[in-house]
């Protein structure tokens, strides 16, 4: 099967990297919109105009499937990209909403952008969910400064107030956020069940059509440091790594 996928950067590689280990034998065809990259804060209209475009690009590919990898857009206009389109397109949030219900989740916690909040995707559909908007991380990952010291005031300015009121469970509402992991389990002591919605959808869907592995990545924006973190996050050397703009 063709699977597209796409993001504003290399979140949505969280996405694919734990689709590519549940599901290996299929197409996979991302898109990284670096170019108009963060989408945390841009408003329905021009989530819209830019997801679009996305969607029309991912088609010209023939992708059978297309899996919104990015917690911003299936917030916010996730519901309305799927009515707008014939081919089945999965949003990243819902299959953790629904993960975190069936379980019977307490004390859970979530940290998202700024639009993903305002969204109240995850409030409305989640009895008791703290929530935690959280601007700066998605520019601090991309530009690969983890491990600084302004991270780790980020970090501590964002989850100081989830730590005081001893939630036991973090949903990582933003797709770049488990690149963070590390981070935000030592932050936590260990002490804490980090949900990544990446790893829910992978298990919560099944991908008819196996064919041999392949992966195609394009971003809208390329440059050394970009090519870096893909290889990172993806392993080189599991991977034929062909980056190509747009
Ligand atoms: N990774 C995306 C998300 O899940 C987008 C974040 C951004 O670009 O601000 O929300």
């Amino acid at each position: 099967m063709r699977v597209g996928l796409f993001d504003s950067g290399i979140g949505g590689l969280t996405v694919l990297k734990e689709l590519i280990k549940k599901h290996p034998n299929h197409h996979y065809i991302y898109f990284g919109d670096t170019l108009n990259m963060p989408y945390g804060n841009k408003s329905k209209e021009e989530l819209s105009f830019l997801a679009n475009n996305i969607i029309e690009f991912l088609i010209s590919k023939k992708v059978d499937l297309i899996i919104i990898a990015c917690g911003t857009v299936s917030s916010n206009i996730g519901e309305e990209l799927k009515r707008q389109y014939k081919l089945p397109i999965i949003d990243i949030v819902s299959p953790t909403i629904d993960y975190i219900n069936k379980n019977n989740y307490t004390d859970v916690g979530l940290i998202a952008t700024s639009m993903t909040i305002k969204s109240k995707v995850f409030s409305k559909r989640i009895t008791e969910v703290r929530e935690q908007e959280c601007p700066s991380l998605v520019p601090i990952i991309e530009n690969d400064e983890i491990n600084t010291e302004i991270c780790n005031q980020k970090i501590n300015e964002y989850l100081l107030p989830l730590k005081k009121e001893k939630i036991r469970t973090l949903i990582l509402g933003c797709t770049h956020y488990p690149l963070l992991t590390n981070k935000i389990e030592e932050y936590f002591n260990n002490d804490i069940e980090l949900i990544n919605m990446g790893t829910v959808l992978a298990n919560s869907i099944n991908l008819e059509n196996e064919t041999d592995y392949k992966l195609e990545l394009y971003f809208s924006k390329i440059n050394d440091q970009l090519i870096t973190n893909v290889k990172n996050i993806i392993g080189e050397e599991k991977v034929n790594l062909k980056i190509i703009g747009k």
